[in-house]
């Protein structure tokens, strides 16, 4: 079985999360159905994610000294992750993520980052040593954004493949879009950074290369629904599966970690489906990280379609 290296540096958060009928506009107050508490953050989602797909997985970011902290401890340990870099903060809690998800599947999210503010570019220079031996690297938009370009010029150093998932939406430094390998935006993450409202795959490509225009390498878009568009070299669009969506959050973390899993060792048609594959997974399940999928069920989902298998 082909087990990548990865390393994922970014955000861990505790989810507070209610579901309702749907959520509500501004000033309105709804009643919910349902209230968990469960472990997200982009990076350590994708970190759960890589782990869970079998890749040799290491997390580097910054959880506060309380009992959240623990709980994002105890679930990257549990899926495998090697957490050597997961500083504790007793100043700052733990980063929490207030998420109301509608009957239909969609979110809205909150981010109070806390202690992910404490992942500085100084500690990045403790990955110096690692960074060689890795196949990839993951970073999202949750951590300060000097951190993540300073992880992305040691990468470059050591050319490793670097992926950056463009979230939460925001207008992001050119610079991070020029040193960023593979760029993966969804859609109004996309929107944030070129102005162009995407709700078709030909918006999808015309942000994208707009992203090109801004100095990109290689783009993949999420699309969601629509499914995945790549622009680089030459341009694949993979349509999504069909599922029964219950809760989208986490989905497209699911998708980029097993995008940066499967991108070297599978052709890119297959990779994307197979990043389509586990996004579309996660999304047949409530919550962030209880919904990031194992190898096995994507596989299974991708051979039961006639599609090929990541082995
Ligand atoms: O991508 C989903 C994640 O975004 C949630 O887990 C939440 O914590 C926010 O970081």
């Amino acid at each position: 079985m082909t087990r990548p290296r990865i390393l994922v540096v970014g955000s861990a958060n505790i989810d507070l999360v209610a579901g309702a009928p749907r959520c509500p506009r501004p000033g309105e107050s709804i009643i919910g159905r349902s209230f968990k508490t469960v472990t997200g953050g982009k990076g350590a989602n994708q970190a759960v994610a890589a782990g869970r797909l079998g890749a040799q997985t290491f997390f580097a970011g910054c959880v506060g000294n309380d009992s959240f902290g623990q709980m994002q401890r105890a679930t990257l340990t549990a899926a495998g992750v090697n957490i050597t870099h997961l500083k504790s903060d007793a100043a700052q809690p733990t980063g929490t993520a207030l998420i109301c998800v509608g009957d239909d599947g969609q979110n809205s999210i909150v981010i109070v980052p806390a202690a992910n503010s404490s992942v500085r570019p100084s500690d990045v220079e403790q990955l110096e040593d690692l960074m060689p031996s890795m196949d990839a690297v993951l970073l999202q938009l949750e951590i300060p954004l000097d951190t993540v370009e300073a992880v992305l010029d040691m990468a470059g150093d050591a050319g490793v493949l670097t992926i950056v998932d463009a979230g939460p939406a925001q207008k992001v430094p050119q610079s991070i879009i020029r040193k960023a390998a593979i760029l993966s935006p969804n859609e109004t993450e996309a929107e944030a950074m070129t102005g162009i409202p995407i709700s078709s795959v030909e918006d999808a490509r015309r942000a994208a290369n707009a992203l090109m225009g801004l100095g990109a390498t290689e783009v993949v878009m999420k699309l969601g629904a629509n499914g995945c568009l790549y622009v680089g070299e030459d341009e694949v669009y993979v349509p999504a599966f069909a599922v029964r969506v219950v809760d989208t959050t986490a989905a497209g973390d699911a998708f980029t970690a097993a995008l940066a899993c499967a991108w070297d060792a599978m052709p890119r048609r297959s990779a994307l489906a197979f990043a389509n594959a586990a996004g579309g997974l996660a999304a047949t399940v409530a919550g962030a990280q209880p919904s990031m999928p194992k190898r096995e069920s994507v596989n299974a989902f991708l051979r039961e379609r006639g599609e090929t298998a990541f082995e």
